[in-house]
């Protein structure tokens, strides 16, 4: 690691899974962004954390709206003049209907919320993450997108949207100073239900402490071969 403090950016970031992500960064050395739509939630969230100015920034910004990834690019330069880490957890889910039950719009709606989410922001971000000795980029994905089930059509198709990029990205900076890597998980366990009532649904879901850390270690040194990785993270492949 360079001896600069990393900044890592958490779109998301008023999510379980940013809020451990936050904790998580903030006991080692680094600036954070975080990022979501609504202000109220992220000040509580600066306050949960204790977060210093000194420590990072907040600020709301709709990312489905390109001009949005890039101010917040503009803000973090203007910030910290670098970034080495860019998580997207700006999530959402539609299920229960068939293919032809679901009106156009709901998949516009999941293509927006998972793939043009992460298509500004890696537009956005890319010229700084190239300038980063140790660029990450990270998405939380689904089993779904491989093996699309019944009754969740545009949530599969927009995750399996998501995951390409992601994948093709990964292959477009191999060799470079970034990885691209997907987890995946099948429901993210905010309650501790896995430990509190284990049955075989609740066996494969994953806590946001489990995500947070595998996404801590993919964003150590330790970690810069691990790159285009589609990991499971639901205690099977
Ligand atoms: N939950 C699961 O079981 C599960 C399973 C598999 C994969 N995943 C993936 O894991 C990630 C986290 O999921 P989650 O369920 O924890 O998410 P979540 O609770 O729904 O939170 C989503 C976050 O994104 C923000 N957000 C939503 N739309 C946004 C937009 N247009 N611009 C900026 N911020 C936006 C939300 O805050 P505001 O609403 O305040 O903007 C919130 O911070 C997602 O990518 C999801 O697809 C989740």
């Amino acid at each position: 690691m360079d001896s600069k403090e990393r900044v890592v950016v958490i779109a998301g970031a008023t999510s379980p899974t940013g809020k451990a992500l936050a904790r998580r960064f903030l006991t080692d050395k680094v600036k954070l962004a975080l990022f979501s739509r609504d202000m109220a939630k992220l000040s509580d969230l600066r306050d949960e954390l204790a977060l210093s100015p000194a420590q990072g920034i907040i600020a709301a910004f709709d990312f489905c709206e390109r001009e949005a990834a890039q101010a917040a690019a503009a803000l973090v330069r203007q910030e910290f003049q670098r970034c080495d880490v860019l998580i997207n957890l700006i999530g959402g889910w539609m299920g229960g209907r068939l293919i032809d039950e679901f009106e156009p719009n709901d998949y516009a709606t999941m293509l927006n919320q998972h793939f043009w989410t992460t298509l500004y922001l890696v537009h956005a971000f890319l010229p700084l993450l190239r300038q980063s000795p140790h660029g990450r980029i990270l998405i939380v994905s689904s089993p779904s997108a491989a093996l699309p089930p019944a009754k969740r059509a545009p949530y599969a198709i927009a995750k399996a949207a998501q995951e390409t990029l992601l994948l093709a990205l990964a292959q477009e900076t191999k060799g470079s100073s970034i990885t691209a890597n997907i987890l995946r998980v099948n429901t993210i366990d905010t309650q501790g239900m896995r430990q509190r009532d284990s049955s075989p649904k609740t066996a494969t879901w994953t806590t946001p402490e489990e995500i947070s850390d595998t996404i801590f270690f993919l964003c150590s040194d330790a970690a810069a071969m691990i790159n285009d990785a589609r990991i499971p993270l639901y205690g099977s492949p």
